[in-house]
Order: structure tokens, then sequence, then C-alpha cells
């Protein structure tokens, strides 16, 4: 990203996903490639950033809780490795390479997947002494939660389960919330309780990731129409060949980006007032008007 601090964040994030699996040697050498193939392939890192920028803002060191960040990776990129799936969205690109089935075969990819989940709740418990064990219990538990059927897993049953079918404005915003926004706004939740952060301050966090997850979907639908294959990293036009519903089916290309805009606008708000939050106000405006 051209923002310089969450570049940086980003940057602290591969350095330690690194780190951690090169610790890693009692593992079948095809399932670690699998794993490594899709973890360093190129992801924007928006989740763990968006948890360190969001610590840093409440007052701590990021580097104190990057094998949490590194965790919330972790989940997303095995995500990202059982939607491409055939029987999910059967996609054959992803992060500007051979989706994972492809490269190893669906078997590997869907095992990749599994160890990546599980890789992340060992990664979340490795945490310096400054973290309060209590505090990092109801962090790991608001993981699991936005991770799976409440969440993350939960809105991609949802997605898969509204293929050919008219839905209304309420069910996608719930598909969205699910699938995507979870683990968005999961990164505020865990800085926040981390840092012993007000009610104030995690309510505004919060609702800065609510919006910007919101909008992060849109903007994601918008480009599956009108985005570049080679700059997205994915193929365009899949959500029409599954015939899902997007806000562009709804509410065609210009409604979509209004809808977008106006989320964007909300992030930005409460980004503005935190203090300190003048970072996060910008990433919100550069996600909102991302081409990729
Ligand atoms: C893709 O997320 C899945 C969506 C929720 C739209 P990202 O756009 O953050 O994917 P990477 O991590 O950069 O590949
Ligand atoms: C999926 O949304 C979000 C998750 C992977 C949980 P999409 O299916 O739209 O994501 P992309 O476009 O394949 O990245
Ligand atoms: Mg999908
Ligand atoms: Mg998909
Ligand atoms: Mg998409």
């Amino acid at each position: 990203m051209e923002n310089n601090l969450f570049a940086q964040h980003a940057a602290m994030v591969d350095k330690h996903l690194e780190a951690i699996f090169e610790k890693i040697t009692q593992t079948p050498e095809q399932l670690k490639k699998a794993m490594l193939y899709s973890i360093t392939a190129g992801g924007k890192r928006i989740r763990p950033a968006l948890m360190l920028e969001i610590y840093r803002v409440c007052g701590g060191d990021p580097a104190d809780i990057l094998s949490f960040a590194c965790a919330v990776e972790m989940i997303h990129t095995y995500s990202l490795i059982h939607d491409d799936l055939p029987c999910m969205d059967n996609d054959d690109m992803r992060r500007g390479k051979p989706s994972n089935h492809i490269a190893f075969g669906e078997s590997t990819a869907l095992l990749a997947g599994d160890a990546l989940l599980t890789l992340a709740f060992e990664t979340a418990t490795d945490l310096p002494a400054s973290i309060d064990a209590v505090r990092a219990l109801r962090a790991i538990q608001m993981l699991g939660h936005a991770a799976g059927m409440c969440g993350m897993v939960g809105g991609q049953v949802l997605d898969l389960d509204s293929e050919h079918k008219k839905i209304s404005l309420d069910e996608l915003a719930k598909i969205q919330s699910g699938k995507t926004v979870a683990m968005i706004r999961v990164n505020a939740q865990i800085a926040c309780v981390l840092a012993d952060a007000s009610p104030k301050v995690t309510d505004l966090c919060c609702n800065y990731c609510e919006y910007l997850g919101r909008a992060f979907q849109i903007v994601d639908d918008i480009l599956d129409v009108t985005g570049d294959a080679k700059q997205f990293g994915k193929p365009i036009g899949s959500d029409e060949k599954s015939d899902k519903n997007t806000y562009v089916t709804l509410l065609g290309l210009p409604g979509a980006q209004q809808m977008a805009d106006t989320l964007t606008n909300q992030a930005v708000a409460c980004a503005r007032a935190l203090p300190g939050g003048e970072q996060l106000a910008a990433l919100a405006e550069q996600l909102g008007h991302r081409s990729f």
C-alpha cells in the first residue's frame, strides 16, 4: 500500500510469518510448501496491519502482538484457499498465481487450509509476558467467534446458499457481514481488548472496521466486474459465473459505488474521532478507491 505506516506493519507481518514457518520442521514437506505458497503469494495484509495500527493508536507497541496479527492472516489465507475450491467459487487464480488447488491438488489445498487454521490458534498463544494472559484468552475467543459459524464460515455458507436466488439487500448485508466484515472487525476487537482500551475508543475502532469492512467487500464486488485480472490478482467475472448476489447485481455499478463511498466516509469519520487515527482515516480512503 502507498500508506507508509501500513507498509511498515505489513512488512513486519511478512517477516514474522517467515520466521514462524522457518521454525516448522516436523510436517510433510508438501503440506508446508502448499501453506507457504499461499501465505507468501502477496496478500495485501490489510487485516493484520489494521490490528497493529489500532493497537498503536491505543498506545501499545505493535511488535508485542505480531503473533495475533499473523494468526489473523493465516485464517484469512485459509479462507481464500477454501473459497477458491471447485466446491465453492471454483476460481483458478489467487494473489496473481494459480490457486492453491491448481498448484497442489484439491486434497492438499483443503488440508493446507485446515493446517493454516489450526496453526493460527497455536500461533496466537505465543505472546510476550507483557500481554495479560486473561486478555489474550478473551482475544482468542473473539478470533474463534469471528472465524467460525457465527462469522466467516457462517457467511460463506449463506453466500453459497444464495447462488441462483433473488435475495434482499438486508440478506446480502448479512452474508457480507459474516463472510468479510467479521474477520476485519475482529482486528479492532482484539487490538482493543489487548490494549485495555476504553469502551469509547473500542466502539470507535470497531465501528471504523465495520464500515471499512462493508465498503471493502462492496469494492471487491465492483472490481469483480470492472477490475483488471492482473492488478486484482484473481479472475474477473467470478461472481457472475457463479450467479452470486452482490451489491452490483442488486444496486447496479453506480449504486454500489455510492454505497461504498458512504460507508468509506463513515469509516473515515470514526477514524478522525480517534486521537492519532489519521493513518486509519487515510487507509479507509485508499481502500475505498483501490483497483486491487
Ligand atoms: C479477499 O480479501 C477476500 C475478500 C474479503 C474480498 P483481500 O482483498 O484482503 O485479499 P488479499 O489478502 O489481499 O489477497
Ligand atoms: C469471500 O468473498 C470472502 C472470503 C474468502 C471469506 P469472495 O468470494 O468475493 O472473495 P474473492 O473475490 O474470491 O477474493
Ligand atoms: Mg466466495
Ligand atoms: Mg471467491
Ligand atoms: Mg469477490
